[in-house]
Formats: C-alpha cells, structure tokens, sequence
C-alpha cells in the first residue's frame, strides 16, 4: 500500500524527502554496509538536495545513480547530473567515484549501455537478476510520467535491459532512463511532487496500476509520496 506524507508546502515536503532519503540510507548501511541511491532530476528535488548532504552520518558509504539522465553534457544547465553538483555534491564527504554520471554526450544507446553495464556489475542483484537499489527517489510529471518512462513509451514494455534511451514529450527530449523492472525492484521508492499542477497525476497513481499513467506501475508496496498541501488530490 502506497504510504502518504503530506506536508503544509514545498519547503516541508522536500525536509521530509530529505529526511526520509537519510534514513532509508543509513537503514541500508546498517544492513549491508552500503546504499545504492537513485537520484530524481527534474526541479523539484532541488532543495531536498541541498538539505540532504548534512543529514549523511556515512557519507563516504553511498552509490549515487540517476533515475534518468538528459542527452546534454555534464555541465548543461539541464543535465541532472550539473543538479546535483551545484547542491548535493557541495557536501565533501562524498567520493567522486561513486558517483554514477550517466554519461548524455554521448551516443544514447551508447551511454544507455555503459550505465546499464556499471550498474549492473556494482549494484547487489535480485533474485531474477536486476540490481536491486535501495532507494529509487523520483519525481512526478504532470502527465504521470516519472524517470524518463512516459505515457505510451515503448520504454514502459522493455524488461531485457536496465536503461534504454527515450525520446520525450518533455524537453529536452532526448533522454536515457532506468527501465521499470529496475524501479520496481529497489527496496524503497520515494515519489517527491508538490504544487497544484501534479494533483491529477498523483490522483492516478493512486487509483492503481495504469500504464496511462507510468508512476502507478511502480511497486506500490514500498512507495513513499511525499506530497505538499497543493498537490493532495481534492476528490
Ligand atoms: C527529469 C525527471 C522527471 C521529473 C518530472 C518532474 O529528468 O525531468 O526525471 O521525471 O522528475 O518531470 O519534474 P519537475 O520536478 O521539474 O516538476
């Protein structure tokens, strides 16, 4: 079952996404003496970012990966990597090579591949054989989408391999994202969305699984929303 947080505005919802990524990662340390984390991009998980870093007893015992990544250099203005340098990164605790850039210059198929590879060969594997994360920390669109899985993508059906490239109906479109078995497979889920604009969207995750609606095909049973006043659905 879905678990709902639910906060007066944005500035407490994204302290309780911070606060719940910090302990979700020190739960997996404490069991398996690392955390492999999947980061949202996006606007929203700016200033959960920014307030994270400090929260990290062990920050030198944490994989940090991308839910997604845009197709630009690193140091784009819309790469999710350049996101989180400017907030997250700003802690020094946390070691460069774990880090997990997916790398957008290049070919997408390319970078698709070589993510999928270093994933694959440094995340512990679940029983059919997909890294399992710790946490997947994602975003929410307003048309359902979360990562770069969107509506009616192809994406959505593909279970042979860890990240595909995607063109997107948001910009910039050409994208690489971690595929649904890889989201559905990490031990917690987090879903951050505030403000007016994701209540709809937040209403279908909620109302079930819906390929309409990317989001609610995640494993409901170990998703977290994290949700402002604003985007609470109103019916
Ligand atoms: C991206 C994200 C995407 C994002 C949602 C919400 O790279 O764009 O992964 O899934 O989380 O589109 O974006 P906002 O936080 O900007 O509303």
């Amino acid at each position: 079952m879905t678990q709902l947080s639910v906060h007066a505005d944005p500035e407490a919802a994204s302290r309780a996404a911070a606060d719940l990524l910090a302990a979700l990662i020190a739960e997996a340390q404490t069991a398996r003496g690392v955390a492999h984390v999947a980061l949202a991009g996006g606007n929203t998980p700016r200033r959960t970012y920014e307030l994270l870093g400090p929260l990290l007893a062990n920050a030198a015992d944490i994989e940090w990966w991308f839910g997604d990544e845009r197709c630009v250099p690193a140091d784009d203005p819309d790469s999710n990597f350049r996101l989180i340098t400017e907030t997250l990164l700003r802690t020094p605790a946390i070691p460069a090579d774990r880090v997990h850039r997916i790398r957008g210059e290049l070919d997408p198929n390319d970078a698709a591949d070589r993510y999928a590879a270093e994933l694959r060969c440094t995340a512990p594997l679940d029983d059919n054989g997909v890294p399992r994360l710790d946490v997947a920390f994602l975003g929410l669109g307003e048309d359902g989408h979360t990562a770069s899985l969107f509506p009616g993508d192809r994406a959505l059906e593909i279970c042979d391999r860890l990240a595909v490239p995607v063109v997107a109906a948001k910009p910039p479109p050409d994208r690489i994202t971690l595929t649904l078995p890889v989201l559905q497979a990490a031990r917690a889920t987090v879903i951050l969305a505030t403000g007016a604009g994701k209540r709809d969207a937040v209403a279908r995750v909620l109302a079930g699984p819906d390929p309409a609606t990317p989001a609610s095909l995640l494993d409901a049973s170990s998703l977290t929303l994290i949700l402002d006043q604003a985007a609470v659905p109103t019916s």
